[in-house]
Formats: structure tokens, C-alpha cells, sequence
């Protein structure tokens, strides 16, 4: 019989990374691919197992990347294709993987296809994306970027007619029903593959292919496609992977799994805003009733949780009422709010507070998926609600209390953005150096914690189940295990002690030991002080 073996997403830790943001090897005040190179050590001992690179593509950045102009060539602030092979190749020497960003659903309206499409109707280009005499079709599709665009269709003076596009006007979406297309995105994933990177993840998949009647979205004809994507991979690239961004409801998520053949992974957008919303409340119901929602997952399938990315936090998926609560309690001010979300990093929404960011942490580390950390939420970086767009997030990674936070030798006004400088979150207190020395940074604890999930395989593959408790709603409990190992963790989400009795859960016939301390537990009654958690394995 042949063992069975756990895919290598299934238990990774995800890090993702802007190479602009990270570190500028060259001085020219850009960070840049041979940065990220140079920062892989680092990135290894935080206890990452891959790398996801935010797009690095040719671009006008009007949307930081997304908008790509040559899907074939790397953009000249960050490199050369000869950059890009390096750091593939320094990156599985140790022993980690990298992803890089597919952006299938559109182009920039700088990409040659569209300029050729709207100079000329006869060019073949014509056909790769969607056009109309009338702004009026596909009226149920909604607006995503709501502070901005008012309309998914927009004049093109030369083609003198409307193209389709979902995101900004600058983002003419591809066409899927034309063959070519679908060919060419083909294209693009082994030009990108052969070069040795290990998957990708897939930006906006539900929009691909529109139909009247319908909210073009998560449609049969999408995830048609999206199968054909995996076909390739399964075919030509096996052990790769795709990792789906589809910003929906459970229900309509857990369709870009299919049977397994469609995507390995996929972020899970509704468990976010929960967690942060059991945070609010001390009451750990949203994340259970979300978790209730949410439909099994085929057995080669894996979630990728998070708590903050690039964008703003966004808050798409839940009730009206939630989001006026969130807004309120997250973002009362004004300014943090953009599109249907909120433009701040971790630490900062938490207001800096190391139980806090700590105790989300172990959280999202305990629940069930594969975690990814956005870079510099792992030294609790802040924000500049001021910048403009997502910019306030995306800010240089602060490396050292030295000049531009050690992150590069040109002059401040050469940076492609500020530095925090502010209050607490300046660089001159929230720096890399500065939590390397510290054992008891959060650095240390983020990477202190990741270590013990890697060590216990159970948080992969194991089996979840969530306790409410009536008496105390602030107490998050969730117990792994996969038949020879439990662990069950206490999470407390309020600012009041919590006392655990750990007769009464049915956890206390073995040896218990606490795998944040090392130590074995002699106690059964416990106490939870405010936001703080406690891992405990059976032995
Ligand atoms: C999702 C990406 O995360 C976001 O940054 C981008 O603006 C949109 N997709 C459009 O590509
Ligand atoms: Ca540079």
C-alpha cells in the first residue's frame, strides 16, 4: 500500500511580500527583487515556508502592479528576469518555496493587446476584451471599487465604444470566451513555471466571464476555466500550486475547490473580519457561526487564513450591520475607511497592543488552514492612513533604527513612499534589529509559535472542533487532533480573567503539557488573564 503523503501546502506557513517594499539593493530608493534575495535569511527564520510575491510585472502602477503591461518581463524598478531566477533559485536552496501573483481576470490599459485592440477592429487583439455599443449590459454586476469608479464600463475614444472592466477603468478585463485568450493565460503560467517558481496565486477569479442576467460573478463558465488552469498544473507542473483570491460568501467559495480539481488552495475571506469582530465583542460567536457555514473542503484541499494583506481590510463579506460596527470600532475615523473596508495595518488596529496582536496571532495559527503573515505585521509595523489609495500599507519595511529604516541608501525624497515615522510605530522603535535582539519581541513570539505548529502536523491534517461557553463567550476554544494527537488551545477575547477547569473538558485523563512554555501542566484549574491564550498538547 502506498503511504499517504500530506501535501506541502497543507501545513506551510505563507509570507507575503512586496518587493518594492522590502528592501532597495541599488540605492535608487525602490525596493527590488535582489532586496527580497538578500532578506531570504531572515525570511527563513521567521519560520516562512513560502514566499508570495506581489506582482513584479511591467507596469504604470495605477494599481500597484495589478495593472500589467507585459506579462512576460519583470518591471525595470525591481530587476531583470536574471533577478527573478536568482531568487527562485536562493529560495529552494533554503529550502522554501515561492509563488508569484497571476493576474488573469485583466490587463493594463497600457498592455500592447489593448492598445492594439482599440487601434484597430481587425487586430486579433480586438477580441481579448469584452466591448459593447452600450454601457448598459451586465447591470447586476456590482462596483468594487466603490470610491472611485462609477461604472464597469468606460468609452474607449479610440475604438469609439465601451470596454468591460470590474476593477479600475485602467483594468480592461480579459475576454474568456475568446480561445485566444484562454491560450495565452496558458502561456503566460509556463513562461512564469518553467522558470521554477512553485504556483501561483490567482488574483480575482471570480470575474472572468460575464452573462446577462447574472451578477458575473462565480459563474459555471469561470470555473470551467479555472479547471483547465488546474489540468495544466496537474499535467505539466505537478507539486505546484494555485491559490485562489475569490472575496465571496462560504457558499459561493467553496465551489473553487470543486472535487479537489480546481484549486489547492483558497484564502479565507468570511473567517477575517469575524475574527476581528469576536475581538470587538469578546464573544467568540461570529467565528464559530462563520466556521458552521462553511462546507467541508476535499482532503487535498487547504485554507490560507490571514489577518491583514496589501488591500484595505475589507469587509465585503458581512451584513450591513457588522460593517457599521466594524467601521466604528476599527475605523472611527474617517480616513481609514476606503472602498467597503479599512486601510490600516495589524498592529495599528489593535492599538499597538502586544496581547492583542499576539493572542490574534494564536488564533489564526490555531484554526484550520495554513496561515499567511503579510510582511511586517510580524514586528507589529504601523501604518499612514494619509498615503493615498492602499499606499498607507504598503510602506518600506523597517529594518533598522538607521537612515529610511535601513530599508535603503538613497536620499528620503527619492523613497518610493515615507517611512513611518509616527508616534509609537515609528522605525526608531519598531524595527527588525531591534525584535532580533529581544527574546521576547514579537518577532520571537510569532516565530516561537510557528515552530510549534510546524512540530505538531495535527494543525494540518487534524480534525477541528470549536467549544462556546455560555458563562464565558470570551472564550475561544478549539480543539486538533488527527486520531494519535489532540491539542486543544484557550483563546481569552476579553479583557477579564477567565478561570478553566480542565476536568470539565473532558482534557485532563493525560498528561497535559503547555507548548508555549515547554512545560508540563500540574494544575487542572487555571486562570486566563486578559487576551491571553494558552496551547496545551495531550501526552
Ligand atoms: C485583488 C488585489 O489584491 C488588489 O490589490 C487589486 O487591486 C485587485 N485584485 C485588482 O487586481
Ligand atoms: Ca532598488
Amino acid at each position: 500500500m502506498q503511504e499517504k503523503r500530506t501535501p506541502w501546502y497543507k501545513n506551510a506557513v505563507f509570507y507575503e511580500v512586496s518587493a518594492r517594499a522590502y528592501f532597495d539593493s541599488n540605492g535608487d530608493g525602490i525596493g527590488d527583487i535582489k532586496g527580497v534575495t538578500m532578506k531570504l535569511d531572515y525570511i527563513k527564520q521567521l519560520g516562512v515556508d513560502c514566499i508570495w510575491l506581489l506582482p513584479i510585472f511591467p507596469s504604470p502602477l495605477v494599481d500597484d502592479g495589478y495593472d500589467i503591461s507585459d506579462y512576460y518581463n519583470i518591471h525595470p524598478d525591481l530587476g531583470s528576469i536574471a533577478d527573478f531566477r536568482e531568487l527562485i533559485e536562493e529560495t529552494h536552496q533554503r529550502g522554501m518555496r515561492i509563488i508569484a501573483d497571476l493576474v488573469v481576470n485583466h490587463t493594463s490599459d497600457q498592455c500592447e493587446w489593448f492598445k492594439q485592440a482599440e487601434a484597430d477592429e481587425n487586430s486579433p487583439y480586438r477580441d481579448y476584451y469584452v466591448w459593447s455599443d452600450s454601457d448598459q449590459r451586465y447591470a447586476d454586476a456590482r462596483i468594487i471599487f466603490v470610491d472611485t469608479e462609477t461604472s464597469n464600463w468606460s468609452w474607449s475614444e479610440k475604438a469609439q465604444k465601451y470596454y468591460w472592466h470590474r476593477f479600475y477603468a485602467c483594468q480592461p478585463d480579459l475576454n474568456y470566451d475568446n480561445p485566444a485568450v484562454r491560450e495565452e493565460m496558458k502561456n503566460i503560467m509556463r513562461f512564469w513555471l518553467d522558470m521554477g517558481i512553485d504556483g501561483f496565486r490567482a488574483d480575482a477569479v471570480p470575474y472572468l466571464i460575464e452573462r446577462e442576467g447574472t451578477n458575473c460573478e462565480n459563474l459555471p463558465e469561470t470555473h470551467a476555466y479555472l479547471k483547465e488552469m488546474r489540468k495544466l498544473i496537474d499535467e505539466e507542473y505537478p507539486d505546484c500550486i494555485l491559490l485562489a483570491e475569490a472575496n465571496q460568501w462560504p457558499q459561493d467559495l467553496r465551489p473553487y475547490f470543486a472535487n479537489g480539481d480546481e484549486f489547492h488552495m483558497a484564502f479565507q475571506f468570511p473567517l477575517m473580519p469575524r475574527i476581528f469582530k469576536a475581538l470587538a465583542k469578546s464573544d467568540c460567536s461570529p467565528i464559530i457561526e462563520i466556521l458552521n457555514m462553511t462546507p467541508e473542503i476535499p482532503d487535498a484541499c487547504q485554507w490560507c487564513t490571514f489577518l491583514r494583506n496589501h488591500d484595505e481590510l475589507t469587509l465585503e463579506m458581512v451584513t450591513e450591520e457588522d460593517r457599521q460596527f466594524l467601521w466604528n470600532f476599527y475605523a472611527p475615523v474617517k480616513r481609514m475607511r476606503q472602498n467597503l473596508g479599512i486601510r490600516r495595518r495589524l498592529a495599528p488596529l489593535l492599538d499597538g497592543e502586544p496581547r492583542k496582536i499576539e493572542l490574534l496571532n494564536a488564533i489564526l495559527f490555531s484554526l484550520p488552514g495554513s496561515p499567511i503573515i503579510y510582511y511586517g505585521d510580524e514586528i507589529g509595523m504601523g501604518d499612514n492612513i494619509y498615503l493615498e489609495d492602499r499606499d498607507g500599507v504598503r510602506t518600506p519595511m523597517q529594518w533598522t533604527d538607521g537612515k529610511n529604516a535601513g530599508f535603503s541608501n538613497a536620499g528620503e525624497d527619492s523613497l518610493y513612499l515615507p517611512v513611518i515615522k509616527s508616534d509609537q510605530f515609528s522605525y526608531t522603535k519598531i524595527n527588525v534589529a531591534a525584535q532580533l535582539e529581544d527574546p521576547h519581541s514579537l518577532f520571537h513570539h510569532i516565530r516561537h509559535l510557528l515552530e510549534i505548529r510546524k512540530q505538531n502536523p495535527v494543525w494540518a491534517e487534524g480534525s477541528y472542533e470549536i467549544t462556546y461557553n455560555e458563562e464565558y463567550p470570551a472564550l475561544l476554544t478549539i480543539k486538533r487532533t488527527d486520531g494519535t494527537n489532540t491539542i486543544v488551545t484557550f483563546h481569552n477575547l476579553s479583557d477579564k480573567t477567565i478561570p478553566i477547569e480542565l476536568s470539565m473538558t473532558g482534557f485532563a485523563e493525560r498528561k497535559l503539557v503547555d507548548l508555549v512554555q515547554g512545560t508540563d501542566l500540574k494544575e487542572s484549574k487555571l486562570e486566563l488573564s486578559p487576551y491571553s491564550y494558552l496551547w496545551l498538547i495531550e501526552q
